[in-house]
Parts: C-alpha cells; sequence; structure tokens
C-alpha cells in the first residue's frame, strides 16, 4: 500500500525530524495497527522495511531469533544505509546465537535482581544527592533533565564501571554525541551525523583502553575489572571485545533510562492526579515506575532481518528483508491494554514490551527501574504544585526518544 493513501500524511515513521517535531507519531501507529499491522513502508530513501506496530507481533518476532536475527542491522535508517564500522567489534545486542547465548551469560549475573540488591544503597545514595541538590529550596524552577533524569544514570552507569569520578562528565558528554548525532544541538560542525559519532567512539574507546590496562593492573569490584577477567572457551576476551562491552553498557544503560525519568516525570506533570495518587500511597511507585516505562516506551525501534521467508498474518516477509519492531506502539496496543492513552499508575497487569521481550530481553531493565523509582520517590511526595516553565523539547531520532529540555516550576511541601 502506498504511503500516500494514508491518514497520515507528512508523517514518516522511520525519520528522525518526525521525531523532534510532533513526538511519537500514536496516531499512525493506532491505523496501522487497526489496518494494516505488518505494513511495508516503501517510501523512504532508505531500506524499504516491514513496520510491525502490534504486541503480539513484537513478541513474536523477538521469541525467533533464529528466524529474525539482529547482526545485520539494529536499526533502521530514513537515508540511504551506511556499511557497518567494521573496525568496532559487535555489542552484545548485535550479536546472534550461538555467540550472543555465551556472551550474555558471562555478565548477566551482574544484573540480577539478587546483584541489584547489593548495589541498592549505593544507587540510592547516587540518587539521593542528585534529588537532593533540587529539593533544598521549597520553590523552584529547573530543567529536569539536566538535573535529574541526565545526571542520575551516567553517575550509576560510570560507578559500576569504576570510572573514576572527575571523568563522569566526559562519558555524559560522549553518550550524548553518541546518541543524538543527528541532533543539530550535539552535532558538529562540517561532519555528517555518522562521522561525528564514529569520532566519539574512537574517543571513547581510546579512554576506555586506557581505563582497561589501570583496572588489568588494579583489579576492583567494577564491571570493566570484570570485562578483563571474562573468558570464552578458556581464553580472555581481546582488548577490542572489552571495549565493545564498555559501549554497550554506557550507551544502552544511559538514554535510555534518562528518556524514561524524563517522559514519566512529563507524564506527572501532565496527570497530577497520579501525583496525589502516589502521595496517599507510596506502594504504588513500582507499578508508577513500570506505567512511566510503558508511556513513555524510550527505544522507539530496532530492527531484525529475515533468514528465512515468514508468513506473518498473511503477508510474506522474505529473507532478507529488514523489520521494524515499533516497541511504543505495541505499548499501546488496544487488544493488550485497558484504555492504552492513559496513565494510570497503578495499571495491572502491565505486559509493556518497554525493555522488549525474548532473547534480548533488556539487561538492565531491574537497575533502570531502581534508577527510576529512586528519581521519584524523594521528590513527587514532596510535590505541591508542579507545572511546565517552557517548551518540552525532543530529541532529532528515531531510535531513542528522547525530551532534550524538560523545564519545570514547582512548590514543595516541607520537608
Ligand atoms: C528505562 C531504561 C531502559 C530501557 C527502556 C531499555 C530498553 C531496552 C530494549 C528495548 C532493549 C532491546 C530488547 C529486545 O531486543 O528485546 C534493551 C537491551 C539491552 N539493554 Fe536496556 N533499557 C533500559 C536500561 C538499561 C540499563 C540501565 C542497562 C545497563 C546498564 C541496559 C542494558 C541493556 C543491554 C546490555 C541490552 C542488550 C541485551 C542483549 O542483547 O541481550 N538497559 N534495552
Amino acid at each position: 500500500m502506498a504511503t500516500e493513501a494514508l491518514p497520515f500524511e507528512g508523517i514518516h515513521i522511520i525519520h528522525p525530524e518526525t521525531y523532534a517535531e510532533h513526538g511519537y507519531p500514536h496516531d499512525a501507529w493506532a491505523w496501522m495497527r487497526a489496518n494494516d499491522p505488518v505494513f511495508r513502508w516503501e517510501e523512504t530513501e532508505g531500506l524499504p522495511f516491514w513496520a510491525i506496530t502490534k504486541h503480539a507481533d513484537v513478541t513474536e518476532i523477538s521469541k525467533l531469533p533464529d528466524v529474525f536475527a539482529n547482526g545485520p542491522r539494529l536499526t533502521i535508517s530514513h537515508e540511504a544505509e551506511e556499511p557497518r564500522m567494521e573496525e568496532f567489534p559487535p555489542t552484545l545486542i548485535q550479536m546472534d546465537n550461538p555467540r550472543h547465548a555465551v556472551y550474555r551469560k558471562l555478565i548477566a549475573h551482574r544484573f540480577s535482581p539478587s546483584a541489584l540488591r547489593r548495589m541498592h544503597d549505593d544507587v540510592e545514595q547516587i540518587g539521593r544527592e542528585i534529588v537532593d541538590a533540587l529539593v533544598q529550596d521549597d520553590v523552584g524552577e529547573c530543567d529536569f533533565v539536566k538535573e535529574v533524569s541526565a545526571p542520575l544514570p551516567i553517575a550509576v552507569i560510570a560507578w559500576l564501571l569504576g570510572v573514576p569520578r572527575e571523568d563522569w562528565n566526559l562519558l555524559f558528554d560522549w553518550t550524548n554525541r553518541i546518541i543524538g548525532a543527528g541532533d543539530p544541538e550535539f552535532a558538529e560542525e562540517g561532519k555528517t551525523p555518522q562521522e561525528a559519532a564514529r569520532g566519539t567512539m574512537v574517543e571513547l574507546f581510546t579512554y576506555f583502553a586506557k581505563l582497561v590496562e589501570e583496572k588489568k593492573q588494579k583489579p576492583g569490584d567494577d564491571l570493566i575489572s570484570l570485562f578483563t577477567q571474562m573468558e570464552v572457551d578458556g581464553k580472555k576476551l581481546d582488548l577490542m571485545d572489552q571495549l565493545a562491552w564498555c559501549l554497550i553498557i554506557v550507551v544502552a544503560g544511559n538514554e535510555t533510562t534518562r528518556n524514561g525519568t524524563s517522559g514519566g516525570m512529563l507524564a506527572f506533570v501532565e496527570n497530577q492526579s497520579e501525583i496525589r495518587r502516589l502521595q496517599a500511597d507510596p506502594d504504588l511507585i513500582g507499578p508508577a515506575v513500570e506505567e512511566c516505562v510503558r508511556w513513555s516506551t524510550p527505544i522507539i525501534h530496532f530492527a531484525r532481518t529475515a533468514t528465512r521467508d515468514y508468513e506473518l498474518r498473511g503477508k510474506t516477509i522474505r529473507e532478507g528483508d529488514a523489520v521494524a519492531l515499533f516497541y511504543p506502539s505495541a505499548n499501546r496496543d488496544e487488544e493488550v491494554f485497558d484504555e492504552p492513552y492513559r496513565f494510570r499508575i497503578d495499571r495491572n497487569p502491565n505486559r509493556h514490551l518497554g525493555f522488549g521481550v525474548g532473547e534480548h530481553f533488556c539487561l538492565g531493565s531491574h537497575l533502570a527501574r531502581l534508577e527510576m523509582k529512586v528519581a521519584y520517590k524523594h521528590l513527587l511526595p514532596r510535590i505541591d504544585e508542579i507545572e511546565l516553565a517552557g517548551p518540552v523539547e525532543r530529541l532529532r531520532s528515531s531510535l531513542v526518544g528522547g525530551v532534550k529540555h524538560l523545564p519545570i516550576r514547582y512548590k514543595l511541601k516541607p520537608a
């Protein structure tokens, strides 16, 4: 079906500009779910792809890793596809089995619920310091992204990796530049987004290479020390593999949590009765965080590539075809969620796909939940009044749905 015939003219669901200008194209996705859930998107200067918009289909595809591979491409671009940066080894999420299972097992125990219980107090302390800076005065105005949702995950990731405190800001800057490479605010003059991202990756890798050497000499209880000790088939990982680990943890754990935290905060500002509900019943913090992830769904899409022909809802996805899994669409699926367009902090059940599903299910989901809890639980109970203090600015990206700036004005209840 040609896209011009559709009731969402001007919306290109894979174009970063769509997300910067309009936010998530929920009307377009709702139309697709209702009329053509395995939608062939042809009108693009990039690779044509299948847009998968229903919860059941995103789940089915994600649970068939042998049929739908991650290796060939992880995202779909609105422009002609650039060759993969071969000089960088694949990260966990770009691997397929059997390699993926082996590598995931090397680290999974560090992100398990019991590992998280051990980290709880440190994460709580890091979060507390960040939020405390905000709640010193009873009346205030700030960019919530800059003050809370950006520094919190980067501080936690830096601490987990074993990055010295004075370098935490470097990490913050690098991840902004890699993920937001297509956004004018982070763009580098005279460079295409790909060139800019590549340059930043080199800086990041150079920095971590130095740190890896230091940790080899003086190991600690941190993740980089773990990367230097990991073995596959009795052999230590080579330096490039160790660096790929650093990269995936920094990139995957940072922008996602930042945008989940910001997106959730925006939802609270727009639905203040939910703040009152949380104040009346603090035990709702767990389900509230879950709803914030469903509501904001920070990852817009990940891609898979068919390794053989596959029938889905009467369509034939051919071997080699690209599919885009639209998680925010799955998270508004009327067949799964009661009142999907309502932000309800006591939603139960809440089978959202914000952290994905199946083989590549988010490794950091427990950590992300903990960070978001910490961000909200010291602030929301004290909110008396809150409003937006300016326009909400969104990131120009069709991978991570980013709130770049969230200006808020608030009055707090006495501590
Ligand atoms: C709200 C925050 C987060 C969101 C929304 C999120 C979302 C996702 C999604 C959608 C996937 C792909 C799942 C799939 O393909 O089925 C993923 C994978 C992954 N995430 Fe997260 N994530 C978050 C936080 C984190 C954190 C804090 C970390 C680690 C510190 C992390 C590490 C990873 C890793 C390593 C993978 C790849 C797993 C694999 O390929 O086996 N994420 N995440």
